[in-house]
């Protein structure tokens, strides 16, 4: 399909789309909102939380729900991209992949957190099994750094793709976190391979 068709299917799409016509009208930078907050009343991820982490959190729709249920303001929102800044949270503009960021991170909350949530994804180069691979190698990394830095008490969100380390995501949670869960939520995409984990309970080894 030629470049201006697709980005002709792209902006129609965007106008019939629900949730990208509720995103303008409550102010959310994006529709990927409604998912964190329909994620939220499913599996109440944000139950007595008062500490965490947003990576890949550009344009900001999920760091802005989530500062509404934090009321500290130990949150962090990391994106390789520069994004518009959000009332209440620490911004970090970097690859989160990065010792240097991570470091950054454990010095700003200094001291064990609550909440890991991950919209991570690579920028689409258009082959869905690469994207698909790379996004899941992205989650493994989020799901090592919560382990390492939340309480155990703690939860992790991360969008995973359907596809070949799909299998190694689950069976890794599984083996760090007592409960797991995986779950498409309405506002993500029928045709998209996106679902998300959620994990709650490290397990204490
Ligand atoms: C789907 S978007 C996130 C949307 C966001 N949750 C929201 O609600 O606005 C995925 C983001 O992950 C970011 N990303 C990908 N790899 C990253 C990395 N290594 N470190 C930090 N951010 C990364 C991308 O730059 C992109 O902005």
């Amino acid at each position: 399909m030629k470049k201006n068709k697709i980005s002709k299917n792209w902006i129609n799409r965007q106008r019939k789309d629900i949730y990208v016509r509720q995103s303008k009208i409550e102010g959310f930078r994006s529709r990927a909102a409604y998912k964190i907050k329909e994620i939220d009343e499913k599996f109440k991820i944000f139950k007595q939380v008062n500490s965490l982490i947003d990576l890949g959190a550009a344009p900001g729709s999920w760091s802005q729900y989530a500062t509404t249920k934090v009321k500290s303001e130990k949150v962090i929102s990391i994106d390789l991209i520069n994004f518009e800044k959000i009332k209440n949270s620490h911004q970090i503009i970097g690859d989160f992949t990065d010792e240097q960021s991570k470091e950054e991170i454990k010095k700003y909350f200094g001291t064990k957190i609550d909440l890991v949530i991950s919209d991570m994804a690579v920028n689409t180069i258009g082959n869905k099994n690469v994207d698909s691979i790379v996004t899941g190698e992205l989650c493994l990394e989020a799901m090592n750094f919560a382990i390492e830095i939340l309480q155990p008490k703690g939860k992790f969100l991360s969008k995973i793709f359907m596809g070949s380390s799909f299998n190694e995501i689950v069976s890794r949670a599984k083996k760090h976190f007592k409960e797991v869960r995986v779950f498409k939520p309405l506002a993500s995409r029928k045709n998209s391979k996106e679902t998300f984990i959620i994990c709650k309970f490290l397990r204490i080894t």
